[in-house]
């Protein structure tokens, strides 16, 4: 097994041991590429959320929120081209009977490519020591230069065919490559065929049109545009804000919660004058980028994708990607989507979607720029960058979930030493006491060890203790999760230790 396959295999099973992401309906064995999240699973993710909608919604004046029905009417997913052209390119191969999108065959074999590069520069750092300069190698050693003209080749081939729809041509290049399916080893493919993502369902017991489970957010909020515009009295440019589910029937659902049919978005449309998309593109960039980092999960776990095949609405777009244990893979999306829904919109449903700038004295029909990124990804870049185990003296292991302790499920938990002498009772108080603010936790069970150990395992940033003392001096030891250093402090200055290493303005500012 490989490390990433081995951490991967603890990460699940850590999730269901401490109850943050169960199988979905596990009694009937469950059902593939679908989760629940668990009690500690739950608070993380509504902690994520949180932070997500302080950041956009409420320390920006401009942007305000929004919670769209995930029915909306059938035309909707024609305006927006999801009927048309919201397809993944399917192949199976004969033999193992297996599926793949030929897409992402083909993705994969640029990433071999890619890794040969990687491994060239590896050997030539070696030779050349601290003289190695890896621009200036990858832009003259013939080899790298030949293997990055391939890459651009195909790249451009994958972008003409997709993009015209020519199916024969895919399966083609996948044969001329001489792809080989994984499980069987053979090229015996299929041809390829489209697949459209959407999950139909229909309203009422009455005949009537074909409902979609909507695939992304961001439609509620075009077609909402106008009703929030006015009745918030926004002015351009202005950003509308939305967290909620959607749904794909992705054809390879794998990496546990990476790649889900059921999955909840986090999406930002930003209103802003034609001509002026690229510079907030930029900006929403930067600020998203600013936004991860502020988690201080490893600057060096994050890149930014450029697309080069943009989809039919974009004029630019890139992936925020986050070091996965499987790699570097997409966790959010800044896309500059032009006028293109609000347009469409407007031709299908009939209605105006323009906005009056008084500034300039004219009518216009919006630019977007949004802003998207999986919740459940981004809870599953948490847990994988949290997660590891450490010595901690006398040859003993921990477990300890390493996350920004903002983000944490508890902030504190509070152990009388024993169940008697009035410990106990000292110790609610205080619980009463900080359990407005933070979600705490009361343990009386097991050893103070022992319940350090599950504390550690779930990511609680501190552990208060009760001991004889405390009754007569009103002081308690607190315990850093990280560092494992107990302090005694007096009770009453909890408040303001929990606070300094959760407070929300501590991480973004
Ligand atoms: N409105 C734009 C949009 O939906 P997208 O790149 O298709 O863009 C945005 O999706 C984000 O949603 C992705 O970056 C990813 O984090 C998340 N996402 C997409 N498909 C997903 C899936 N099947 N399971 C979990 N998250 C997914």
């Amino acid at each position: 097994m490989t490390n990433y396959e081995d951490l991967f295999k603890k990460v699940i099973a850590h999730c269901k041991e401490y109850g943050f992401v169960f199988q979905s309906s596990e009694i009937y064995d469950g059902l593939s590429a679908s989760y629940d999240y668990g009690p500690n699973g739950i608070e993380l993710k509504n902690n994520i959320k949180d932070y997500w909608w302080k950041s956009m919604v409420n320390i920006n004046e401009n942007i305000v929120g929004l919670d769209a029905a995930i029915f909306m009417h059938p035309n909707t997913w024609k305006a927006s081209g999801h009927v048309d052209a919201f397809n993944d390119p399917l192949i199976d191969n004969k033999d193992s009977k297996k599926r793949y999108r030929a897409d992402t065959l083909l993705e994969n074999y640029i990433s071999k490519i890619e890794a040969k590069i990687e491994k060239d520069c590896l050997k030539a750092a070696k030779r050349f020591g601290q003289a190695f300069d890896r621009k200036k190698f990858v832009s003259t050693n013939k080899r790298v230069l030949a293997r990055q003209a391939e890459i651009n080749n195909l790249n451009e081939k994958i972008h003409t065919h997709i993009s015209s729809g020519n199916l024969s041509a895919i399966k083609s290049l996948i044969e001329d490559l001489d792809i080989k399916c994984p499980v069987s080893g053979t090229s015996n493919w299929t041809d390829v065929r489209q697949f459209n993502l959407m999950f139909k369902t229909q309203i009422g017991a009455a005949k009537s049109a074909d409902l979609y489970l909507r695939p992304e957010t961001a439609q509620g909020i075009f077609v909402n545009f106008l009703n929030v515009q006015k009745t918030s009295r926004m002015k351009i440019p202005f950003g509308v804000a939305q967290v909620g589910k959607a749904f794909r029937n992705e054809i390879i659902a794998r990496q546990f919660i990476f790649r889900m049919r059921e999955f909840e978005q986090m999406e930002m449309q930003f209103f802003v004058r034609p001509g002026e998309e690229i510079k907030w593109y930029e900006y929403w960039k930067n600020t998203r980028m600013k936004w991860h980092k502020s988690l201080k999960m490893g600057n060096e776990n994050y890149r930014f994708h450029d697309h080069e095949n943009l989809a039919h609405y974009a004029n630019a777009a890139s992936d925020i990607e986050f070091k996965f244990p499987f790699g570097f893979k997409e966790l959010e999306g800044i896309h500059s989507r032009t006028a293109f829904d609000l347009k469409s919109h407007q031709k299908y449903s009939g209605k105006k979607l323009m906005y009056f700038d008084q500034e300039i004295n004219k009518s216009y029909t919006p630019y977007v720029v949004e802003t998207s990124i999986g919740l459940d990804r981004m809870f599953l870049a948490v847990l994988t960058n949290s997660l590891c185990e450490e010595e901690v003296g006398n040859g003993e292991m921990r477990t300890v979930l390493k996350i920004p302790p903002l983000l944490s499920p508890l902030k504190a938990a509070i152990l009388p030493l024993t169940k008697k002498d009035g410990m106990p009772e000292k110790a609610r108080k205080i619980m009463q006491d900080l359990q407005i603010d933070f979600n705490c936790q009361y343990e009386e069970k097991d050893s103070i060890g022992k319940r350090y150990r599950r504390q550690d395992a779930i990511g609680t940033p501190f552990c208060v203790t009760i001991d004889h003392q405390s009754l007569e001096d009103n002081t308690v030891t607190i315990r850093d999760r990280d560092t494992m250093i107990q302090k005694r402090v007096s009770a009453t200055s909890l408040r303001s230790i929990i606070s300094e290493k959760v407070n929300f303005a501590k991480y973004l500012y």
